[in-house]
C-alpha cells in the first residue's frame, strides 16, 4: 500500500474513537490532515475541536469545524495525533512539524490519546529520528552544549520559528532506551520549553495504517 494510503487508513480508523457530542483534540501533520478530512464528514455529530497548531486550526476551520480554546474546555475525552517514531511501549518522538509544545499540552489534557501512524514510524528503540527540542531563543547555545554533554548532536532547525515564537534543536545520535528518564532529564534544562519525547504521557492506542491495528 502506498505511503499516503497508509496515512489515510490510519487517519480514517481513528474516527471509530469519536463519540457524539465530543470536543476532539486534534494534532498536527500529514496523517492528521487525513483525520481532519474524515472528521469533517461527521462534523454535525461533534461539538468541535481543540487544535494543537495554527496549521491544524486553519484546516479545521476551512472544513467548518469549530475550534475551541483549551482554556474554555475541561478535560478532553480524545486526542488524535501522528508521530515521527513509536516504540513498542507506545512512547513517541514528535515535533517533526514543530508543533510539539501545543501537542504535548493537548495530549496532557486528554483522557485518551490515539496515535495514528504509517508502518515506517514503528521502531524498537527511539532516536533514529532526530529528537526535536523547543528552546527559548536566547538559550539555544546553552541547551545545545548540555545536549552534547549527554551524547547528542543538536542541529538548529534553520528558519523554523514555532507557533510560540521559539526555536527548535533537532538532536541526532541518541539511542533512547529509557524515554521516561530522558524526557524528565531534558525537561529540567533551563531554556527548554518542550522535549519531543512523549513518554510520561504516551499514546494509549496506536493505529498503524495498512498494518494490523495495535
Ligand atoms: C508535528 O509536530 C509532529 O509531531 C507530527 O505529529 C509528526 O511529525 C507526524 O507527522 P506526519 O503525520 O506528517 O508524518
Amino acid at each position: 500500500m502506498p505511503h499516503d494510503a497508509q496515512k489515510r487508513a490510519a487517519g480514517e480508523a481513528a474516527i471509530a474513537y469519536v463519540e457524539d457530542g465530543m470536543v476532539v483534540g486534534v494534532g498536527t501533520g500529514s496523517t492528521v490532515a487525513y483525520f481532519i478530512d474524515a472528521l469533517a464528514k461527521i462534523k454535525h455529530r461533534i461539538e468541535g475541536a481543540v487544535s494543537s497548531s495554527q496549521a491544524s486550526t486553519e484546516l479545521l476551520q476551512a472544513r467548518g469545524i469549530r475550534v475551541f480554546d483549551l482554556n474554555a474546555i475541561g478535560p478532553i475525552p480524545l486526542y488524535v495525533d501522528g508521530a515521527d517514531e513509536c516504540d513498542g511501549d507506545k512512547c513517541l518522538i514528535k515535533g517533526g512539524g514543530a508543533a510539539l509544545t501545543r501537542e504535548k499540552i493537548v495530549a496532557s489534557a486528554a483522557n485518551k490519546f490515539v496515535c495514528i501512524i504509517d508502518p515506517s514510524k514503528r521502531v524498537d528503540v527511539l532516536g533514529k529520528f532526530p529528537l526535536p527540542v523547543e528552546v527559548i531563543p536566547m538559550a539555544r547555545s546553552l541547551v545545545a552544549r548540555e545536549l552534547v554533554r549527554r551524547g547528542g548532536a543538536p542541529v538548529w532547525r534553520d528558519g523554523c520559528v514555532t507557533d510560540n515564537g521559539n526555536w527548535i534543536l533537532d538532536v541526532h545520535g541518541l539511542r533512547i532506551t529509557d524515554p521516561v528518564a530522558m524526557e524528565r532529564e531534558l525537561n529540567q534544562l533551563a531554556g527548554v520549553v518542550t522535549v519531543g519525547l512523549f513518554a510520561q504521557r504516551r499514546a494509549d492506542v496506536v493505529l498503524v495504517g495498512g498494518a494490523e491495528m495495535a
